[in-house]
């Protein structure tokens, strides 16, 4: 059967450090979280899963695809978004920038139009759309970058740290958002720990291994125990 990931033998060595050490992880779960120590290997994990890190070794199937093989083709069925909005804006005002996401699908002027509002009104944008993107508040520049995401119908949904930036309220729509079931799955790296047990499954990495899998509200009591021995 296709898992949604499958890491067999996985190892990552960048520049002169092994990063990933022989991972082996099936994950089918609709929403995943990733949580471990600052250095563990989280990021290279999700850039691994995104298809933007090679495996050194061993082989990462997502969505049934091959990251390697078959990348143009898992680029157009996953979206990621990091932790820093400012560096995820490219146009200037909100509505082109939404748009800019699009640029790759064949769609009609009303098409792409129909689209972006749609979007915009999901993520609580529309009243902006003819604002500079650069004069929002970073809680709505978060919100841009996952509505540019989310109009392209993801079936994956990769984030990496995607609450980091935000207060306590935006970061919890930020997670209602990537959490509600849209027709995605979502893999994110977080060490939002209300947001890692909201997920349904959790893996706790470290040093560069897989020190656990499991139900989020395990894994997550689990790490922040670790701490605290
Ligand atoms: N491009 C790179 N070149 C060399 N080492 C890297 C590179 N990227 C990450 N690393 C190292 O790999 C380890 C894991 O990094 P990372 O995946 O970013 O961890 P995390 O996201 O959990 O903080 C760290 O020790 C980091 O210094
Ligand atoms: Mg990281």
């Amino acid at each position: 059967m296709t898992s949604a990931v499958r890491l067999a033998g996985v190892s990552v060595r960048l520049a002169d450090t092994d990063v990933l050490h022989d991972v082996d992880l099936v994950l089918d779960a609709r929403t995943v979280a990733v949580v471990g120590d600052n250095g563990s290997g989280k990021s290279t994990l999700a850039r691994l899963i995104g298809g933007l890190v090679r495996p050194s070794a061993g082989r990462v199937e997502v969505l049934g695809l091959d990251t390697v093989r078959d990348a143009a083709a898992l680029r157009r069925r996953t979206a990621i978004v990091f932790s820093n909005p400012d560096a995820q804006i490219v146009m200037p005002t909100v509505a082109e920038d939404v748009a800019f996401s699009l640029r790759a699908d064949r769609l009609s002027r009303p098409e792409r139009h129909m689209r972006v509002a749609v979007a915009l009104e999901r993520f609580g944008l529309a009243g902006l759309a003819d604002r500079p993107a650069y004069e929002l508040s970073g809680g709505q520049k978060q919100l841009l970058a996952l509505c540019g995401a989310f109009v392209r119908r993801p079936d994956l949904v990769i984030a990496d740290e995607p609450t980091a930036f935000l207060d306590g309220r935006n970061a919890h729509v930020v997670s209602g958002h990537l959490l509600a079931d849209a027709g995605h799955r979502l893999v994110v790296v977080t060490h939002d720990l209300d947001l890692a047990a909201r997920c349904d499954v959790a893996v706790r990495m470290r040093e560069g291994r897989i020190a656990q899998v499991g139900a989020a509200a395990d894994v997550v009591a689990a790490h922040s125990a670790s701490w605290r021995c």
